[in-house]
């Protein structure tokens, strides 16, 4: 982790200060947003070697912890010494939430707990959780009061600037999750109805900023070191949360800690420019390792055996984040179009090595 005394002002004067609520402190207050399908321990201990100020779980169902389902626990396993990182759970009843939370403290993994009031996608909004809870204030309340209760560990609570125009704003909705006892509160600044479509609306941000005690997160369209910055200090919030801009990209958070403490870029490079192709193709390397080794510890632990070897597993979740990583390379079609054939990480990383070379 990065030390943030050295940040020099922004432009508008403000100061980078580390982020504090509860007893956690996030020294560089950059983090990585949950993505589900994305942010397991491969790609967020990445991040977190990169300077990512924190992270948070996937996606975890306060359901299925009742349900003692295997498959849910596996969610929520961490990398050793992944920290500052949020247990991140979604439902919609009070006690099953408590109950998850009390579950998420016990593993002793988490320093906080944060609740998803933002997620859009079917399967969550049809049961009433997720962002349906931005409908339902009073239940989102009792949600926040319920966990508050059953743990000692801070709670945040992350959410969106509205379900659409017509259900209650933003201002409500922040002063129910401060109200109710949340230590922090982290926002997606797009409508639910809105998925990840549109233009963030960050002065809906700086508006809920204003309103609020306690700490507020920024989060939508920060995709560069610039993005970053800007957002500090059109919104000033207390801290930014970056999803899609890390993808390929773990690199963005060294980048920001770099640009907010003023160091030059060499000749020709913007603070948003890609690695170098060595460095992208090392990256990959690692990030294929990472995967097929938190697949084996998964396997071993597992009582269903998985009709896919750790290493193929490895191979098909890495097909998502490829295309990331090879952004901008010239003649990517050809792996690209390759890549539901390569099972092994040899196969993938000799395609990769071809290109690189290509684009020497
Ligand atoms: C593939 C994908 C999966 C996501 N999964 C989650 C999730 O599980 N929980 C959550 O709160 N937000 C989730 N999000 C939303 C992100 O955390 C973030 O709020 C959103 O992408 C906006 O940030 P960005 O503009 O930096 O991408 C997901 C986003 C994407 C693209």
């Amino acid at each position: 982790m990065f030390p943030a005394d050295q940040f020099q002002p922004l432009e508008n004067g403000m100061n980078v200060k580390p982020l504090k609520f509860g007893n956690v402190e996030i020294a560089f207050p950059v983090m990585l947003a949950p993505m589900a399908g994305y942010t397991d321990a491969a790609m967020r201990t990445l991040c977190l070697e990169q300077g990512a100020g924190a992270v948070y779980s996937e996606l975890t169902s306060a359901e299925g912890i009742r349900r003692d389902s295997e498959k849910t626990f596996q969610v929520l396993e961490t990398g050793q010494g992944e920290h500052p990182i949020a247990g991140h759970i979604f439902g919609r009843d009070p006690q099953a939430m408590a109950e998850a939370a009390k579950y998420v403290e016990q593993t002793g993994l988490f320093d906080w707990v944060d609740i998803n009031c933002g997620c859009p996608v079917k399967k969550v909004v049809s049961r009433g959780a997720g962002a349906a809870l931005m409908k339902e204030l009073p239940l989102m309340g009792e949600i926040v009061e319920k966990v508050k209760q059953a743990v000692l560990l801070p709670v945040s609570v992350k959410t969106r600037i509205g379900f659409n125009s017509q259900t209650p704003g933003h201002l409500e909705i922040a002063k129910v999750v401060e109200e109710s006892g949340a230590d922090m509160l982290a926002v997606h600044a797009r409508y639910a109805k809105n998925f990840h479509g549109g233009d963030a609306d960050w002065e809906k941000l700086a508006e809920m900023k204003r309103a609020l005690k306690i700490p507020i997160i920024g989060n939508g369209g920060v995709n560069s070191p610039e993005d970053a910055g800007r957002m500090m200090e059109q919104a000033g919030v207390d801290g930014v949360m970056i999803a899609r801009g890390a993808i390929g990209n773990p690199w963005i958070f060294k980048r920001i800690y770099d640009n907010w403490r003023g160091a030059r870029c060499a000749p020709g490079q913007t603070a948003s420019a890609p690695s170098s192709l060595q460095e992208r193709r090392d990256m990959m390397a690692e990030h294929l390792r990472r995967l097929v080794k938190l697949n084996e510890l998964k396997h071993r632990g597992s009582s269903r055996p998985n009709k896919y070897t750790p290493e193929e597993l490895a191979c098909i979740q890495f097909r998502t984040h490829i295309p990331y990583y090879v952004k901008g390379m010239f003649d990517k079609k050809r792996l690209l179009m390759q890549l539901a054939h390569l099972n092994s990480v040899d196969a993938i990383m000799e395609e990769v090595d071809i290109l690189v070379e290509k684009n020497r």
